[in-house]
């Protein structure tokens, strides 16, 4: 039997430590959640997105009396980002989320499907994502997407 570990770095700044283009996208996807539709959960998600040219694009989780339909913060915010510059790497993706009348107070973590989606967005351009999940503790970083889904599945899999 063979055995290894796979490590993921994770980094928490208090909002002095962090840079103010940092700031300024955690304050933009807090702005983010007061567009969300969420009446069935009521949990607002926003998304923020930082470009290479430096333009933030932003999303909100979308949802639907057909539940499975619905979209989270952060699909929303890729694929609007990619539609309207489809040339521009992703350097980073900022999360928060409000529900019950405050910012939720532990970093949301993406789900399993927002991560697979933000790989292809790392893959795609060859430009790792840094991600900021905002807690009122404090902000967690990862360097790449490949620390919050480790094992990765992306397009060179397919051509083995
Ligand atoms: N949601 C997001 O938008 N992003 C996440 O990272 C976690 C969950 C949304 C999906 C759904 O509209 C609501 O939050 C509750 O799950």
């Amino acid at each position: 039997m063979e055995k290894y570990e796979i490590k993921s770095e994770v980094c928490v700044y208090q909002d002095s430590e962090l840079s103010a283009d940092d700031r300024e996208l955690i304050e933009s996807a807090k702005k983010a959640t007061q567009s969300s539709y969420s009446p069935y959960s009521k949990f607002k998600v926003g998304a923020a997105l930082r470009l290479q040219n430096g333009e933030i694009v932003t999303g909100s989780n979308q949802e639907n009396a057909s539940y499975p339909l619905g979209l989270c913060a952060e699909r929303t915010a890729i694929f609007h980002a990619q539609h309207m510059h489809p040339d521009l790497p992703v350097q980073a993706i900022a999360i928060a989320a409000w529900a019950n009348g405050h910012f939720y107070p532990e970093p949301i973590s993406p789900c399993g499907a927002c991560r697979q989606v933000m790989l292809e967005v790392e893959d795609r351009y060859q430009h790792p994502m840094r991600v900021l999940l905002y807690g009122a503790g404090g902000t967690h970083v990862v360097q790449t997407v490949k620390d919050l889904l480790p094992f990765q599945f992306v397009s060179s899999s397919l051509e083995k």
